[in-house]
């Protein structure tokens, strides 16, 4: 394994909007093109041996977009679960859902239970799918759960420390040791706050639809030149 290669990649996908606004289409078509770019990117990103890719599909804030919006995304992402399951399968994908389940429909439900069980076994990368996802809901609910197993007699205090605190969030991953934001916002808009801690940041005016494999791999490159130090000298 290549020691140079981040094991855990997270891209906030954004400028789906933007993309479609300025061809004179609807805002949809921006998401449409998008959940295209992001079929290929994953399969890219994770041959090339990176061992976790999360993605940022809907935020717990999104749900502030207009019913149409929303209804057409969730729509999306249903389609896309039952349309992919054969490729993830494929190429031996392991399919991740992080986010609260409240708020969402019963068929969005269903279709997250599905393709999460149905790649549960496989082995070659993990695309960890961000779905009504908020870093502060998930800490807050990772608290809630401490708290339980506490009360319970299930956890003492004195256990608790980075790794077991891991243990309690939707999924327990690894550092995040790249984030990619496409579209020019320079912000992190409420994702991955406690895997975020040490990871290198790159922001890329492209939306989107256009990131291409092409340019991951440049943002691969600067990655691999950059020296971490976490807090040593
Ligand atoms: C990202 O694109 C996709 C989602 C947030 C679902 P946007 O929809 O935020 O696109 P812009 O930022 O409005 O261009
Ligand atoms: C972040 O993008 C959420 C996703 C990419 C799913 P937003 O477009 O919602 O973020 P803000 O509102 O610009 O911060
Ligand atoms: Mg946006």
């Amino acid at each position: 394994m290549d020691e140079n290669m981040p094991k855990h990649v997270a891209i906030i996908m954004d400028g789906n909007g933007r993309w479609a606004t300025m061809r004179g289409k609807k805002r949809s078509e921006g998401h449409l093109e998008g959940s295209k770019t992001l079929k290929k990117l994953a399969l890219h990103i994770l041959k090339k041996g990176v061992k976790i890719l999360s993605v940022f599909a809907f935020s717990t804030e999104n749900f502030k977009r207009s019913d149409e919006e929303v209804e057409y995304l969730m729509n999306l992402l249903v389609e896309y679960f039952k349309k992919e399951l054969k490729l993830f399968n494929k190429y031996n994908i392991k399919v991740l859902i992080s986010g609260r389940r409240e708020k969402l429909r019963e068929d969005v439900l269903e279709a997250i239970d599905k393709i999460q069980k149905e790649t549960q076994n496989n082995d070659g990368g993990i695309l960890n799918i961000c779905l009504n996802y908020g870093g502060q809901e998930e800490i807050i609910d990772a608290s809630k759960k401490i708290a339980n197993d506490y009360k319970n007699g299930k956890l003492k205090l004195e256990e608790l420390d980075k790794e077991s605190f891991s243990k309690y969030l939707y999924n327990d991953l690894e550092p995040i040791d790249l984030l990619i934001r496409t579209s020019g916002e320079l912000r992190i808009s409420n994702f991955m706050l406690f895997q975020l801690a040490y990871s290198e940041l790159y922001f890329t005016n492209t939306y989107f639809p256009d990131f291409k494999e092409k340019e991951f791999d440049i943002a691969l490159e600067d990655y691999q030149k950059r020296i971490r130090r976490f807090g040593g000298v």
